[in-house]
C-alpha cells in the first residue's frame, strides 16, 4: 500500500461517470506512478480537491481510496503547516516557515485519518509505503495499532541539519512519528546522516551506521515486533533503519517518447516557431521559491545586458507550472518573478525575438520530452531541491546524447550527475560562467558528459530505486542489502563553477 498526501490523479470537476482527473503535479506521482502500475496493491490520498468526498476507484490499473480535506484543512494541514512550515524549514528556511499551534492540531487530525484509512485495508503483515513531509506522523501511528505491518516512509524533500530542524516546536514529535517505520529513506547521505543526528540530540537512542535502536518494552517484543534486539545499553531495542535511497524515473519510459518521431517532429517545430535561435536554453520547475528560477533569469538578464550574448542567439524558455498559490510565499515569488520577466524582455527583446518565453502552465509528458529534445541547454538551479527529476527526464530524453545541463550542486541529482556544469545559483557569476561554457561547449564534450550521465540515468531508474527500498523492507534482519543504489562516493560539491 501506498499512502501519500496526493492520489496520482487530481480532481477537476464533474461527478461518477463524468468526473475529470489530471495526472497530480510533483515529482512524487511522476516516480510512484510505473512503480504502482507494475504492482498489485492501492494507493491511498487526497484527490486534490477541497469537501470532496469520492469512493474508491480505479485509475489507469492502480486501485484509489480517496482521502477527503475539508476546504479548513487544506487551509492548515496542507497549505499551512505542511507547505508553509515544513517546505520552508526542510530547505534551508530559504522563506521564514511559520509556527501556528492551530496549524500543528490539524496535521495530526488529518496523519491520523490517513492512517486510519490504511488500517481499514490492511491484510495482516503488508506492506505500508509511508511518503514525504506531509504524513511523517503515519509511521508510529500505524505501529501502535498493528505491530504485524511492515512500514517503510520515504522523505522525498531534503532533511535538515539539526541546527535548522532544532527550530520546529513539534520537533520531538515528528522524530517518533516517523521511528515508527521499520526503514526510513532519504535522498542524499546527508540528509540520512542530519536525520540521525536529530535522533541522538532529541532522544539520545543509539545509533550505529544506519541503523538507530528505539527502545522498546518487553511487551512489545512479544506482540511480534520485527527487528528486536537487546540495545548495548542492555535494554530491549527495535533497529530502524535510515539510509539514502536516491529516487529516481521511469528512463526507459522518457527514452521510448523521445524515440517517437511525432514528438521528434515537435521538438523540431518549436525550435522554428522560437525563431531557429542557436542556442535554446530551458528551465523546467514547479513555481517554487526552492527551485531558484529568479537567480537564474538574474544571471541571463546579466549576459544579455552586458551584450554578451543577444535575444537573437540565445532563448530562455522557462516553464514554470502552477504551484500551491494560495500560500503566500508563492503568490509573492509569481510577482517578483513575472516582473523580472517583463523588465528583462522589456529590456533586451527584439521584434519576433523575446528573451524570455515565460509559461505559467503544466504540459503533458510528450510535449515536456518535445522541448527537453529542443533544448541545447537544460538549467537546474535550484536552491535546495531533494533530487529534482527533470535533471534526469532531460537526460533520459537526450538519445542524441547532445545537450549539457547545468545544475545545481544543492539539487540531490549532483551526488550522481557528476558530469553535469555544477553550480552554485547564489553565485551569480559563476552562473553566468556556466551558462556560457554550456552555449560554447563543443559537441565532442557535450555527448562525452551526456553518454556518462545516460549511462548513470538509465542504469539507475525508479524500478530499481523502488526494487531496492522494498528489499531493504522486507528482509528480517535488516542488514544493508547490497548497496546496488551505489552512490557515488564523492558527495561533496567538486569544485563548483566559477571557484
Ligand atoms: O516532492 C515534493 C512534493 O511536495 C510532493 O510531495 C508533491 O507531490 C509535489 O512536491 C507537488 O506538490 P503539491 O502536492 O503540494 O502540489
Amino acid at each position: 500500500m501506498i499512502v501519500s498526501n496526493r492520489l496520482p490523479v487530481d480532481h477537476v470537476s464533474g461527478e461518477g461517470e463524468d468526473a475529470v482527473w489530471r495526472t497530480s503535479p510533483g515529482g512524487l506521482v511522476a516516480a510512484l506512478e510505473p512503480v504502482m502500475r507494475a504492482r498489485d496493491g492501492v494507493w491511498i490520498g487526497w484527490p486534490g480537491m477541497a469537501d470532496k468526498k469520492v469512493d474508491p476507484f480505479v485509475a489507469d490499473g492502480i486501485d484509489l481510496i480517496p482521502v477527503p480535506l475539508s476546504a479548513k484543512e487544506v487551509e492548515e494541514y496542507y497549505e499551512g503547516f505542511s507547505n508553509d512550515t515544513l517546505w520552508p524549514l526542510y530547505h534551508d528556511v530559504i522563506s521564514p516557515p511559520s509556527y501556528h499551534r492551530e496549524w500543528w492540531d490539524a496535521y495530526q487530525r488529518v496523519n491520523r485519518r490517513f492512517a486510519d484509512a490504511a488500517l481499514a485495508v490492511a491484510a495482516p503483515n503488508a506492506i505500508v509505503w509511508v511518503h514525504d513531509y506531509q504524513l511523517q506522523l503515519v509511521p508510529k501511528m500505524l505501529r501502535d495499532a498493528r505491530p504485524d505491518l511492515i512500514i517503510g516512509f520515504f522523505n522525498h524533500i531534503p532533511f535538515p541539519p539539526y541546527g535548522i530542524y532544532s527550530q520546529l516546536p513539534w520537533r520531538r514529535q515528528i522524530v517518533d512519528g516517523l521511528l515508527g517505520s521499520d526503514v526510513i529513506g532519504f535522498q542524499r547521505v546527508a540528509d540520512a546522516g542530519n536525520f540521525a543526528r536529530a535522533v541522538r540530540r532529541l532522544y539520545n537512542y543509539e545509533t550505529r551506521g544506519n541503523l538507530i535502536s528505539v527502545p522498546i518494552d518487553e511487551s512489545a517484543e512479544k506482540h511480534g515486533q520485527r527487528h528486536t534486539a537487546v540495545g548495548r545499553r542492555g535494554h530491549p531495542v527495535r533497529t530502524v533503519l535510515a539510509r539514502p535511497f536516491p529516487i529516481s524515473i521511469d528512463a526507459s519510459m522518457f527514452q521510448q517518447l523521445a524515440h517517437d518521431p511525432g514528438i521528434q517532429a515537435r521538438a523540431r517545430e518549436i525550435r522554428e516557431e522560437l525563431g531557429n535561435p542557436g542556442t535554446v536554453m530551458l528551465g523546467v520547475d514547479r513555481l517554487d521559491y526552492t527551485k531558484g528560477i529568479r537567480h537564474r533569469m538574474k544571471a541571463f538578464g546579466e549576459l544579455l545586458a552586458e551584450g554578451t550574448v543577444t535575444s537573437e542567439d540565445v532563448c530562455l524558455v522557462q516553464v514554470a507550472s502552477p504551484s500551491r498559490e494560495r500560500v503566500e510565499a508563492y503568490a509573492q515569488l509569481r510577482d517578483e518573478v513575472e516582473i523580472t520577466v517583463s523588465r528583462i524582455n522589456g529590456d533586451f527583446s527584439q521584434l519576433g525575438h523575446p528573451a524570455i518565453h515565460y509559461l505559467h502552465q503544466g504540459y503533458p509528458r510528450e510535449e515536456m520530452v518535445a522541448l527537453y529534445l529542443a533544448a541545447d541547454v537544460m538549467l537546474v538551479t535550484a536552491l535546495r531541491d531533494g533530487m529534482n527529476l527533470v535533471a534526469k527526464e532531460y537526460v533520459a530524453s537526450r538519445i542524441d546524447q547532445d545537450g549539457v545541463l547545468v545544475l545545481s550542486e544543492f539539487a540531490g541529482a549532483s551526488d550522481e550527475l557528476r558530469q553535469a556544469l555544477l553550480v552554485n545559483p547564489h553565485d551569480i557569476d559563476g552562473l553566468k560562467g556556466a551558462m556560457l561554457h554550456a552555449i560554447r561547449m563543443p559537441k565532442r564534450d557535450r555527448m562525452r558528459r551526456m553518454r556518462a550521465m545516460r549511462k548513470r540515468v538509465l542504469t539507475h531508474d525508479v524500478q530499481r530505486w523502488s526494487a531496492t527500498f522494498l528489499d531493504a523492507l522486507v528482509r528480517e534482519d535488516h542488514s544493508d542489502p547490497a548497496n546496488n543504489l551505489d552512490i557515488p562516493k564523492r558527495v561533496m560539491p567538486a569544485g563548483s563553477y566559477g571557484e
